[in-house]
């Protein structure tokens, strides 16, 4: 029975050494083809006799700094290997001998140049040794491994693929083991870049991936990664560096855009974006994720070395994300939106039904050339919708069942884009894939207006014309297609019953010219904007006056005049003055004086120290207005300070509020109750640029008088203005 077994046993082994032969002579071509640049060496398997080779190598000795660390274990059934560290000064050429002592069998490799050597082995008690020479076969050593084929270690890994991801401040590690080695948790030790030593080793919890934390972004870091021992994994050896680019935490910077028309190609555009990453080095290249903002697929991704980008889109709206990427991160994306070009030239119809279909029209022309479409439609700020179909007979196609109701009074704007494909109609790329054919607006429900024109203001008065401005109602305001705007304005009279007039613009200005006007004449202006609902809100009333036909030079006199007549009437105390006036002491902001205040409603007293450069006061003189129905109402205006008048039909008073509005304006406040220098200056332009020439107050008068006006206020607590003073009465 046992002879029986053993013969059997020997035919298998006869037939096993025949493969271990041939796949030694493999390994061996293998290596011969692996080194071509060692032409001298020479790798084979031999039989060998245990006794010879022992006495062969005996006098190799072990050493620590000799070839070390020998150790055999198993992969898989039948892929088992031996490994080994060289010795310090060792040649890099080793001898390989197994010897399974039961069976007699021995083979030897000689002149293997890498530190690993694949055996087979049978179910004996085998002994490996692995002599590494130099300086010929006298200075060698030697290393032993005794083991069987029960007790060889199994050994996982390391992993077939590493891929190290880095997420702001840690770094996730994920691999792939070989289908033998299973599914295990790993150890992942890492240093940064030019460090020598290890950093911890962080152990899974979970099997294939682990997560190292507390890292420095900026850093190229070294990781290695090895399974942890387990029954199943006896052995697991470290993997090979793994280098991990620094975390990219930048996001590029969008350079410049631009949308060009191409020729050639209708309802597409040339769209160019160039950006710049503001770090050099760290990144591979750009990613840029390009997709349709109606959200139809497919969302594309592109890769590209340069910092630009050129695509052929149609006019549809378009949103990109461009971020940088290396192996190991992706920066944060720089987004750009690319509007909708909306153009509309009558090629495309679109006709409501109901809140959920609408049809659209397009030239018969088409249909031949193109199969393949998709509509879009969206409202205003919103993403859209869209639909791709097919159509090959007719020129109209009927969207129905919106998931999404028509809202009544919203502008829905409706595009149609042509597609070269011919089946399913479905976009495969962004890129150059579509053309625009056409698009139009519509509402379910139209209505008319609900805000008015805003900012209605007035130019160029002249006296008998003046330019109106206003801006657009807001399209959410509209409710419905502008067809114009209609300008009511009425004469304003106090007593008389006022004319009305109208006139009807387009719905593209935004100002107008209103002529033949009566001079010196208020007028109170409305203005609204009108759909085919009918007409809007009106604007609030707002009140311009024609200018007077009073002549400029005249008005100039009579403000002289008066002057010269209030400095008569004053007497003695102002000639004292004058001389100051005449030969002026240097300003001094300590003493300077500008008092000024009003003693009764329509009565201006201006009184001033010689501070204030006489040719200040000259120069304002002749353009005072004394018109007296003017000043009586300014005054009053002025008398009753800073408080809200309501909105009257008093043609005066939305002058004058409009002139509050530019006192308030600007930087120099006024107290109510009193008339101050400044408020003369202020107004000295104003008047001035209604008549049709213009001064500018000097900027350092109005500093001076700033202060000065401080100064009074304190002076006038303390000591009441003295006869000293120079006091000068308009009116
Ligand atoms: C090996 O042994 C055989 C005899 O079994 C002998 O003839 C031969 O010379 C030996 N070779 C070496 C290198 O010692
Ligand atoms: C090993 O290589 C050397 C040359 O480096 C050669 O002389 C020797 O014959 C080779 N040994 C075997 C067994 O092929
Ligand atoms: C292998 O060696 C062990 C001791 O190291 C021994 O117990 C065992 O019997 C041997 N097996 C064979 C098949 O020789
Ligand atoms: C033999 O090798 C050892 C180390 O492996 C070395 O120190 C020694 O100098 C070598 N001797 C000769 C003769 O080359
Ligand atoms: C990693 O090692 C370096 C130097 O060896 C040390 O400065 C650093 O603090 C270590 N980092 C961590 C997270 O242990
Ligand atoms: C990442 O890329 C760099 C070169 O850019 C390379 O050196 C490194 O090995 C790569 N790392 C991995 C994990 O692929
Ligand atoms: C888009 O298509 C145009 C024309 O085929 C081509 O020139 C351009 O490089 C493409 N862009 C990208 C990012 O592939
Ligand atoms: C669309 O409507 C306009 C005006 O009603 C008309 O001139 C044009 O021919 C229509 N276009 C189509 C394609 O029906
Ligand atoms: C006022 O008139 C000037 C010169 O005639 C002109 O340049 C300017 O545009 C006009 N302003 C308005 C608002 O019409
Ligand atoms: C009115 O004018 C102000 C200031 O010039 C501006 O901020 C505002 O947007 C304008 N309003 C409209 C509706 O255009
Ligand atoms: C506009 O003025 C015309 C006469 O010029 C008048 O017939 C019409 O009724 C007016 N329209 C409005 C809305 O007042």
């Amino acid at each position: 029975m046992s002879g029986g077994g053993e013969r059997s046993g020997e035919a298998e082994t006869k037939h096993c050494w025949l493969g271990t032969y041939m796949h030694v002579v493999v390994v061996g071509l293998m290596l011969v083809l692996d080194a071509p640049v060692f032409t001298n060496v020479h790798v084979s398997a031999e039989k060998c006799k245990p006794k010879n080779i022992s006495a062969k190598y005996q006098h190799c000795g072990i050493h620590p700094d000799g070839v070390h660390n020998l150790d055999c274990f198993r992969k898989s059934k039948k892929d088992e290997k031996c490994t080994w560290e060289p010795g310090v000064h060792g040649s890099k050429s080793y001898t390989f001998i197994l010897q399974q002592v039961d069976k007699a069998h021995c083979v030897a490799y000689y002149n293997l140049t890498k530190p690993n050597q694949k055996l087979r082995i049978f179910d004996y008690n085998f002994t490996v040794e692995v002599i590494e020479s130099s300086a010929g076969e006298a200075n060698c050593t030697k290393a032993v491994f005794s083991g069987s084929k029960k007790t060889l270690k199994r050994s996982c890994g390391p992993p077939s693929k590493v891929l190290p991801t880095r997420t702001p401040g840690a770094l996730q590690v994920n691999v792939t083991w070989l289908k033998e080695d299973g599914n295990n948790r790993i150890s992942v030790r890492y240093r940064a870049l030019g460090s020598r030593s290890w950093n911890e080793t962080v152990e899974s919890q979970l099997p294939n991936a682990a997560m190292v934390e507390k890292l420095t972004p900026s850093l190229v870091y070294v990781v290695q990664i090895q399974c942890v021992t387990t029954a199943e994994c006896s052995q697991c050896p470290w993997s090979e560096n793994y280098y991990v680019p620094s975390e990219l935490t930048t996001q590029p910077i969008i350079v410049s855009t631009k949308y060009a028309d191409i020729m050639q190609k209708t309802g597409c555009r040339l769209i160019s974006i160039t950006w710049k990453f503001p770090v050099k080095d760290l990144y591979d290249g750009y990613r840029v994720t390009v997709w349709k903002e109606s959200g139809e697929p497919p969302q594309e991704q592109l890769t590209t070395s340069e910092p630009e980008i050129r695509l052929i889109l149609s006019y549809s709206a378009y949103r990109l994300n461009i971020s940088a990427y290396n192996n190991a991160s992706v920066s944060p994306a720089a987004t750009h939106v690319i509007p909708q070009h909306s153009f509309g030239d009558g090629r495309l119809n679109a006709t409501v039904h109901n809140s959920t279909a609408f049809t659209i029209h397009w030239r018969a022309d088409r249909v031949r050339k193109y199969v393949c479409y998709v509509v879009e439609w969206m409202k205003k700020g919103h993403s859209g919708w869209y639909q791709s179909f097919f159509e090959d007979t007719e020129a109209s196609k009927t969207v129905s069942s919106l998931s999404e109701h028509l809202e009544p009074y919203t502008r829905y704007r409706v595009t149609l884009h042509l597609r070269p494909n011919k089946n399913t109609c479905n976009m495969k790329h962004i890129n150059n894939s579509e053309s625009t054919y056409g698009s139009t607006e519509f509402y379910h429900t139209e209505g008319s207006p609900v805000s008015a024109p805003a900012n209605v203001s007035f130019h160029n008065v002249t006296l008998n014309s003046a330019t109106l401005q206003w801006s657009h109602i807001p399209e959410e305001d509209l409710r419905g297609f502008l067809l114009g705007y209609i300008i009511y304005y009425t004469e304003h009279h106090y007593r008389e019953a006022s004319t009305a007039h109208n006139v009807t613009v387009d719905p593209g200005s935004t100002s107008f010219h209103l002529e033949a006007l009566k001079s010196g004449t208020a007028y109170q202006v409305q203005i609204c904007g009108f759909t085919s609902e009918g007409e809007g809100i009106r604007s609030n009333p707002s009140v311009f006056k024609t200018d007077q036909k009073v002549n400029f030079s005249i008005r100039g006199a009579i403000a002289a005049f008066v002057v010269v007549a209030s400095l008569l009437a004053f007497g003695s105390p102002v000639i004292k003055r004058a001389k100051a006036i005449l030969w002026p002491r240097l300003p001094n902001p300590g003493h300077s004086n500008a008092v000024r205040k009003i003693e009764s409603p329509g009565q201006l007293i201006l009184e001033m120290e010689a501070a204030v450069p006489p040719q200040t006061l000259s120069s304002m003189l002749p353009h005072v207005r004394t018109c007296e129905d003017d000043t009586l109402e300014m005054a009053h205006a002025w008398s009753e300070g800073d408080g809200d008048s309501a909105a009257d039909d008093d043609t005066a008073d939305t002058l004058l509020d409009t002139q509050r509005t530019h006192f308030q304006s600007s930087p120099f406040t006024f107290a109510g109750g009193y008339t101050t220098m400044e408020m003369f200056q202020q107004l000295t332009p104003q008047w001035v640029a209604e008549g049709g020439s213009n001064i500018k107050g000097e900027p350092e008068d109005l500093t001076v008088l700033k202060s000065v006006r401080l100064d009074y206020v304190r002076q006038f607590s303390t000591s009441p203005p003295s006869d000293s003073e120079f006091t000068s009465t308009l009116l």
